[in-house]
């Protein structure tokens, strides 16, 4: 990150706008305008080359005739000028580029973007965009862009890549009450990007939380190291995740899309929280701008209605922040200030006959009470209550309970004075919502922030080159031959060569061989045929399994031959190998891909239906930590199985654990070298008997 040009960009002294327009309904007329309007009390340069004043203001016909320093140019000129006006700016001395024009790799001119950034690279510049809408500051009152004005104020900081819907959330600011320091419209991310944001933004006093619209990142890894370096919380909606959504995102941006999986595992890995919508990135952005961590477990509901208690039960369990009763001892506290009829275990229910002054009370113990880790005061409009006097007894309370660093949301349902109400909670500190659902969502964001945090820089995994070197001979032999799909004995050496536990295979290459081998592995066995030109070795009558005894292994021995044969005469036979057959156990898969975004990522889910119909697996930037891959683990829909079902024993989970980290250590150091990987299936046995590797698929990268 080029942090002092981001400062020129983000806190200019003074800008130019080039290509300011005197004519009303032109963008280059609009952030002129909105420049003085905004109040910004720097200095103001309008440039055109035919113009004498805009707006009451002197014009310059080059940026280059401006008397004094310029901080930022902001470019409004047609793209087949932009080059042309980026040198002069070089030669200006400006440091900072501001590109709201289109134009270029977008609509696939990638060649006039590289331009651009060649200018930039030479003069030291920053490039915003360009295709943006430009970037807003209520701290600088800075208006440098097209939006019609500044967001409702507040510290969240919104970086995003749809400058369209940059201007519909500065609206929606004020409706939702969510209150925003900073808009930037980052666009085709030329140059500047989210990560350099991140970076910027931890510096920034006027920013506590920062929400993203994503559609496609350029540099995974340098995002992730950016989010994890992060000490503020970061929430990113992203978009394009179904394969039209992708497509239509990919041409939009002029970036790719990755697929969704990857992006929600690279998003825990940066430590950022998801949101699932629009509306949900405001809920959530609301909490974790006005709001602490939840750190614990214990979050305590307070109502006044039984319904709205039940909902947010539900909702509780729904986002993985299931209700506890609280302790009998907790509960006899609240008891002395509810009705006999009422309910002290969680939800505490006052009941409807619930005024202010017993809000006020229950609340103010609940927030002090040293059990309760985070608290969800819902209310229910009723005749007898104001719902503003309720709001205010509620922050009241909170005030006045000598502690602080826990967090709070508010459910306040029924019509506009429970509107009224909730916008005066929001602006005094407190996030509010409508619905339980939309509240209990919103502590789950808290709750998230935390525990991702809290285990993102332990147990970091450094690669281990080193391991590496036998796999790479074996790679480039195969390279040699022309090939990119290794043989199973290729790719079971190479996992071998990480630890992984592989099922013992040997290769025989004549039918005494093959016996002989059988005898010191054990019946049964399972015969695989080795040919560099057989990829789907069983569609070639190639594998055969529970091989009982000699006999039968010197006939299989001679049919899989057969078999291949007919199947393929060219193919070259290297032998057959000859291999333990595993005991069954519970069947996963293993596997990698390089992705584009992300590089090397590995994928863990449960073998037969679960990955093929429910297509059940969760993805991670390689190399991965213990705690993620536990993660991994539980995040899986079919994780109850690894508990063990229908009276099995729990699955070792510790070796799959150990299996996947290294599988991701290995995918890591090679990932300039594979593609793809499986290791499918894998079997799992009960607890302390570990895992058997038994298929793998090594895959090379075309170079
Ligand atoms: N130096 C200074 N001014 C110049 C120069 C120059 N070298 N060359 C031209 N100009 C002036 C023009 O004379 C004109 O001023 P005028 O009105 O006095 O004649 C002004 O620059 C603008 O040029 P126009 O040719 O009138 O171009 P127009 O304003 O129609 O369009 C624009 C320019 C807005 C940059 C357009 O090309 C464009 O890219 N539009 C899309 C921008 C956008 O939407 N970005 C965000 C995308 S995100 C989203 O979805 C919202």
């Amino acid at each position: 990150m080029n942090k002092a040009a981001i400062d020129k960009l983000m806190k200019p002294k003074s800008v130019a706008v080039i290509g300011a327009s005197a004519q009303p309904g032109k963008i280059g007329y609009t952030v002129l305008d909105n420049l003085i309007k905004g109040g910004y009390q720097g200095k103001i340069y309008p440039i055109n080359p035919t113009a004498t004043e805009i707006l009451n203001r002197k014009v310059y016909p080059s940026v280059l005739d401006v008397p004094e320093a310029v901080d930022l140019a902001i470019i409004t000129v047609p793209v087949k000028f932009v080059s042309q006006v980026a040198q002069e700016c070089g030669e200006k001395g400006i440091k900072a580029l501001s590109v709201i024009t289109s134009g270029f790799s977008e609509v696939g001119r990638h060649d006039l973007e590289e331009e651009l950034l060649e200018i930039a690279r030479r003069y030291g510049m920053c490039v915003l965009g360009p295709n943006i809408v430009g970037t807003l500051s209520n701290s600088d009152k800075l208006n440098a862009s097209f939006a019609p004005f500044l967001p409702y104020p507040g510290k969240a900081t919104l970086i995003t890549q749809s400058g369209a819907l940059l201007i519909a959330m500065d609206a929606i600011t004020y409706t939702r009450k969510v209150g925003f320091d900073k808009m930037i419209s980052i666009g085709n991310m030329a140059d500047v990007d989210f990560a350099d944001f991140i970076d910027w933004l931890n510096e920034d006093e006027n920013t506590n939380c920062i929400c993203l619209y994503v559609e496609g990142l350029k540099d995974g890894r340098k995002f992730i190291e950016a989010g994890r370096r992060s000490q503020k919380p970061i929430i990113a909606l992203k978009a394009g995740v179904s394969r039209h959504g992708a497509a239509a995102a990919a041409s939009h941006t002029g970036s790719l899309a990755g697929a969704v999986k990857v992006y929600g595992g690279a998003f825990q890995q940066a430590g950022v929280v998801q949101a699932s919508d629009l509306n949900n990135l405001f809920d959530r952005t609301l909490a974790l701008s006005l709001q602490p961590p939840l750190k614990g477990d214990n979050l305590l509901v307070i109502t006044n209605g039984g319904g709205v208690g039940v909902l947010a039960t539900d909702a509780a369990e729904k986002y993985g922040i299931p209700l506890k009763f609280a302790p009998p001892e907790v509960q006899e506290e609240f008891k002395k200030h509810i009705p006999d009829f009422g309910s002290a275990k969680n939800p505490v229910d006052m009941t409807g006959m619930a005024s202010d002054e017993w809000y006020y009370e229950t609340v103010k113990l609940a927030y002090a009470h040293p059990w309760v880790d985070g608290l969800a005061v819902l209310y229910c409009e009723t005749a007898m209550t104001n719902p503003l006097e309720i709001a205010q007894a509620v922050k009241r309370a909170i005030d006045d309970s000598g502690t602080s660093g826990r967090p709070v949301v508010v459910s306040m349902v029924g019509g506009t004075r429970c509107d009224q109400a909730m916008q005066w909670l929001v602006e005094n500190g407190i996030p509010a919502y409508g619905p339980p659902d939309q509240a209990m969502n919103a502590m789950a964001a808290l709750k998230e922030y935390y525990s991702i945090r809290a285990v993102l820089n332990e147990d970091r995994v450094e690669p281990d080159p080193a391991r590496s070197v036998r796999a790479r001979q074996i790679i480039a032999a195969a390279r040699a031959e022309g090939r990119l799909h290794l043989t199973e004995l290729e790719a079971k050496e190479i996992f071998a060569s990480y630890g992984l536990p592989i099922a013992t295979t040997k290769l025989a290459t004549s039918e005494e061989e093959a016996v002989k081998i059988a005898r010191e592995i054990g019946y049964p066995i399972v015969m695989k045929i080795v040919s560099p030109d057989i990829i789907h070795k069983s569609d070639a009558g190639g594998v055969k399994i529970n091989i009982k005894d000699e006999a039968a292994a010197r006939e299989t021995y001679r049919a899989i031959i057969t078999n291949v044969h007919n199947y393929k005469p060219e193919a070259r036979i290297q032998g057959i190998v000859v291999q333990e057959m595993a005991p069954a156990g519970t069947e996963v898969i293993v596997g990698s891909v390089n992705d584009p975004t992300f590089g090397p990522t590995v994928m863990f889910g449960l073998g037969g239906i679960f990955v093929e119909v429910l297509k059940d697996v969760t993805f991670r930037v390689a190399p991965v930590n213990h705690h993620q891959i536990e993660w991994m683990l539980n995040e899986i829909r079919s994780a109850p199985i690894l508990d063990g079902v229908r009276g099995e024993p729990p699955r070792d989970r510790a070796a799959l654990v150990d299996v996947i980290y290294r599988y991701s250590i290995m995918i890591s150091d090679l990932g300039d070298e594979i593609a793809e990987t499986d290791a499918n299936p894998v079997l799992v046995y009960g607890e302390g008997k570990g895992c058997k590797v038994v298929d793998s698929r090594v895959i090379l990268k075309k170079k």
